[in-house]
């Protein structure tokens, strides 16, 4: 099939490739020039294993083109995916304009008397696959449908993740549309074996907005949980397991830390709870989901601070800085706002990550030291914070930690070693949802 992919972003970029990948025709385009210049030689804009094997494999096929000009995504196209960014606005409600932009733009590409079906695949609140018709069918006459599709890779797998879904969510207002779309993903569904959700528009734009609260949820509910565990003295990862052996609860999504980061959870549940609020008049639950998130990355500090007394003048080690392994994101990392904290209280910051050095840098304040191994991190710190469940971090022994730093304390928001072993080793060590233990 020919499929056109508009937004080169982690979703677009990822679903041309792998549209590509499994045989379909993809013009995949956008609108920063800077973009399609590093695609067109090869670099990838982001860190995401396995993506540039498939664009390089899929390039060089012939099946997959960069242009800097919509009409060429738009022009034969079966179907055109819309996958532009839905950033947040101040009032955590999602800013649709590039969407709307988008779609005034593709009004002006149709007329060709050729049917496509235009498809979200960018995560947009309930009724806005509406909202893309009506402002296509004011400016065109051509047939066309607006279908949702939405997406649910996780950055750091989303190769794997689009090549083997869980499940496929098709949200179609008509047959001639479902068809098309069926089509598009007939490669996926016979090589993973998925199940395929046909369903109508709204529905699908609910689905995707109410998985990643609902995960979301899980992991601010168990939060809150490691928080009751500290008090009374009991052990979150235990309390995890036991719980995560329910099946009707699943293990998944029930990791104890730092709070939920990235560019996606933060923003759909901010978006989420903004809908319910105006819709039907409130989402408590979610909000106070946010709240729990937003205390982690605090409680973690404070922790830390009562063994240090102060971090003024104080040399702190921050061991990872992506929002997650497997990614170079450090867009609602944690690890931001745990630097500022630390910078505001008079700290100095030497920081160590694999692979988000370069856009860290971007964002982060200059005084901020970067180093390319943890235990350089290490060297001469009175103090580590452990924000990214890296196995470059993982990997380190609780010897390294008494070893490397001048006060050997550890501060761990991922709960990656034993407290035991840590405390034998010599290490005050202060995790989330377990006991502190001192040497
Ligand atoms: C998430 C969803 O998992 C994808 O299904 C969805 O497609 C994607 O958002 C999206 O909407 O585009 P992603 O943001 O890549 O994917 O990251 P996750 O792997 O879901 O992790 C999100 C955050 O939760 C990370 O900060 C992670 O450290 C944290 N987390 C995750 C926990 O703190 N505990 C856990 O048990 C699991």
């Amino acid at each position: 099939m020919k499929l056109g992919v508009v937004g080169l972003g982690h979703v677009g970029l990822v679903s041309a490739a792998c549209f590509a990948h499994v045989g379909h025709d993809v013009v995949g385009v956008d609108a920063r020039p800077e973009r399609i210049d590093d695609l067109e030689s090869g670099k990838m804009p982001f860190y995401e294993p396995g993506l540039e094997k498939v664009v390089a494999e899929a390039t060089s096929a012939g099946r997959l083109i960069f242009d800097r000009d919509l009409a060429n995504a738009v022009r034969d196209a079966d179907a055109v995916f819309i996958c532009v960014g839905t950033p947040s606005l101040s009032s955590g409600e999602a800013d649709l304009s590039q969407v709307e932009g988008l779609a005034v733009q593709l009004a002006r590409h149709l007329g060709d008397g050729h049917y496509r079906v235009l498809v979200e695949k960018s995560t947009v609140p309930v009724r806005t696959g509406e909202r893309i018709y009506r402002t296509i069918r004011r400016l065109t006459d051509d047939e066309f449908d607006v279908a949702s599709n939405p997406e649910f890779l996780r950055e750091g797998s989303a190769v794997h993740d689009t090549l083997h879904p869980d499940r496929i969510v098709l949200g179609s207002p008509s047959p001639r549309a479902t068809e098309v779309l069926e089509r598009v993903y007939q490669p996926i569904v016979e090589r993973s074996g998925c199940e395929t959700v046909v369903t109508d528009v709204y529905t699908a734009e609910m689905i995707k907005h109410a998985s990643n609260a609902f995960l979301a949820t899980k992991i601010s509910f168990i939060n809150a949980v490691a928080e009751l565990c500290e008090a009374v003295g009991a052990d979150v990862e235990v309390v995890a397991k036991g719980m995560g052996l329910d099946p009707r609860i699943g293990s998944g999504f029930l990791r104890a830390g730092i709070g939920y980061g990235g560019s996606c959870f933060p923003k759909d549940v901010a978006a989420f709870a903004a809908l319910g609020e105006r819709l039907v008049g409130d989402f408590d639950l979610l909000r106070a989901v946010q709240k729990i998130n937003e205390r982690a990355p605090r409680r973690l500090l404070d922790k830390l601070r009562s063994e240090l007394w102060y971090f003024n003048e104080k040399r702190i080690a921050v061991l990872g800085l992506s929002f997650k392994p497997g990614t170079d994101d450090m867009r609602e990392a944690p690890s931001v706002r745990v630097i500022r904290a630390l910078l505001d209280d008079g700290a100095q910051v030497v920081a160590y990550d694999p692979v988000a050095v370069p856009k860290a840098k971007e964002i982060l304040p200059p005084e901020v030291e970067f180093v390319s191994a943890p235990l350089d991190a290490m060297e001469d710190a009175h103090a580590a914070v452990i924000l990214t469940d890296w196995d470059e971090i993982q990997g380190l022994s609780p010897d390294d930690f008494r070893r490397t730093l001048r006060f050997p304390i550890v501060a761990d928001g991922r709960n990656l070693f034993d407290p035991e072993e840590m405390r034998r080793a010599g290490v005050t060590y202060l995790s989330v949802g377990r006991k502190a233990v001192h040497p």
